[in-house]
């Protein structure tokens, strides 16, 4: 079985990629069930693995991850093994210990954990923006053989860790994730610019329905996963964030 959060479409194209290796449905953590964890009730077929896919925010756990994980209802084996595929732009630090400590938390058995680099779609600070074509065309050629190396090594029971740690990965966990997580992560700078042809497909797409549409415009209310879809979605570029974005590029490779 294979849980799967995704923004920007990165981790659903590698969740996609691995269900045809790995055995049983995939349930995707959207709009429900990221609103309501509590009303989600996973049953694990015996024999089945649980594959957790997310991506990497500010190299720990997305938040609304660590809630799910931590509200939502599982029925499992206590011999049930869990599995984390975070796909990252670069690195993830020490994400995956968090991951292991919040499933420990649950009572369930947290085992291997893999990272899978993807084009990049963080851009709301100075220094960071998306990948040029050419990084994206790398990745994405990279990233079929790097998922079946992921399930291989899934079917051997892997117990270990297979991620991209990055440099000063500690302290990017221990002090700039909780930092990021307090300070960076609030969505009162979203507004659309003047390129806004009030279409609504942010509003439609947000995974937390989050926008809500007042004379034909949209408006972002307090309830964000900063999974960015409102930006890279919008089909004229006129999602901003402050000041931040006004250069920055759209993600383009992967379906949201
Ligand atoms: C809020 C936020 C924080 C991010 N932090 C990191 C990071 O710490 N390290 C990294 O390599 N990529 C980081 N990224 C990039 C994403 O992890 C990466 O592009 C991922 O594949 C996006 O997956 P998705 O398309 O499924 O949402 C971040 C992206 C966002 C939106
Ligand atoms: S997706 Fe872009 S163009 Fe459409 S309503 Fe939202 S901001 Fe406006
Ligand atoms: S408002 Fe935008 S960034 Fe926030 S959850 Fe919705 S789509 Fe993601």
């Amino acid at each position: 079985m294979i849980i799967c959060f995704s923004g920007t479409g990165n981790s659903r194209a590698v969740a996609r990629e691995l269900s045809r290796y790995i055995t049983g449905e995939t349930v995707e953590v959207e709009k429900g069930l990221l609103l309501d964890p509590a009303s989600c009730v996973i049953e694990v077929p015996e024999n089945e693995a649980v594959v957790w896919v997310m991506p990497v925010y500010s190299w720990g756990i997305p938040p609304v991850m660590e809630r799910f994980i931590m509200k939502m209802k599982m029925k499992c084996a206590p011999t049930t093994d869990h599995f984390l595929v975070l796909t990252c732009g670069d690195d993830t630090g020490y994400a995956d210990n968090q991951w292991r400590r919040l499933v420990g938390r649950r009572g369930w058995n947290p085992r291997g954990s893999f990272s899978v680099q993807m084009p990049n779609t963080y851009v709301l600070m100075k220094g960071f923006d998306v990948d040029s074509p050419e990084v994206v065309a790398a990745k994405m050629g990279a990233m079929p053989a790097r998922v079946e190396a992921v399930a291989s090594a899934i079917k051997r029971g892997f117990a270990d860790s297979d991620v991209v740690r990055g440099s000063w990965a500690w302290v990017k966990t221990a002090i700039v994730y909780p930092y990021f997580r307090r300070f960076c992560m609030s969505p009162r700078p979203f507004h659309a610019t003047d390129a806004c042809i009030t279409c609504g497909l942010c509003a439609r797409s947000c995974p937390m329905e989050n926008i809500g549409m007042a004379d034909g415009r949209p408006r972002w209310g307090n309830r964000c996963a900063l999974c960015l879809r409102c930006y890279h979605t919008c089909p004229t570029h006129a999602v901003a964030y402050g000041s931040a974005t006004a250069a920055k590029g759209q993600k383009t490779d992967t379906q949201s």
